[in-house]
């Protein structure tokens, strides 16, 4: 087996206790457009792009509109996230993120983001953890996972072959993205992800080492 040199990581749900902010956006936007949306809905949009989760909201509720409507709409949603993680801290960073980041950077792994969100950057500053990644994925120039553009994205910046790397995702998309990407798959959380490798509930529970053997 080739050695682990890079780690590729989602952010929502991940790195970050973001995932829960996504939702309470999209079911406030849900409930004014008068759509039923509950926490079990929400589980199909995790690692879904934008206008992707808007889409299939608006479906939910056999609502068919305008593509002005929509943009307008997903601009609203945003708003909304933008508001919530505007006065995030680090804690609100998930268990193990910040060791397993430092451990990493101490074994001179390279270090991306394959996050489908358009706001990382700035939720990486509010987190105080936007140094430790040395390339973030840019979703506005790659198709949306399950494609594997973003985590092929990670590889080839830091010029490492997939078998080379590792992803971490705690969605069924991102792990569909990963495993097309031909890395190997860590699933993070408590909900099962049978197409991981192997997984974990938080990223505390990892030993680097031993991951990496
Ligand atoms: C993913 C989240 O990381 O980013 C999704 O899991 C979210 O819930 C997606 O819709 C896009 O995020 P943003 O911030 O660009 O709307
Ligand atoms: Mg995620």
């Amino acid at each position: 087996m080739r050695a682990i040199k890079g780690l590729a990581f989602d952010l929502d749900g991940v790195i970050a206790d973001s995932a829960t902010l996504h939702f309470a956006a999209w079911k406030r936007l849900a409930d004014e457009l008068g759509i039923p949306f509950t926490a079990e809905d929400n589980e199909a949009l995790k690692g879904v792009d934008r206008i992707n989760s808007l889409r299939h909201i608006l479906k939910l509720g056999q609502r068919d509109l305008p593509d002005d409507e929509i943009a307008r709409l997903a601009a609203r949603k945003n708003g909304f996230y933008v508001d919530a993680i505007s006065t995030l801290t680090a804690d609100a960073l998930l268990p193990g993120a910040a060791a397993l980041l430092d451990e990493a950077a101490t074994r001179g792994l390279r270090i991306g983001l394959a996050s489908a969100s358009r706001n990382a950057p700035a939720l990486l500053e509010r987190l105080g953890v936007a140094d430790a990644f040395e390339f973030i994925a840019d979703p506005a120039n790659h198709l949306p996972k399950p494609a594997p553009d973003l985590f092929l994205a990670c590889a080839r910046a830091f010029g490492l072959p997939p078998q080379a790397m590792i992803g971490f995702e705690d969605a069924p998309a991102g792990i569909e993205a990963i495993r097309a990407a031909g890395f190997r798959a860590v699933g993070i959380g408590e909900t099962p992800l049978p197409r991981a490798d192997i997984q974990f509930a938080t990223l505390a529970d990892i030993d680097l080492a031993a991951l990496l053997g």
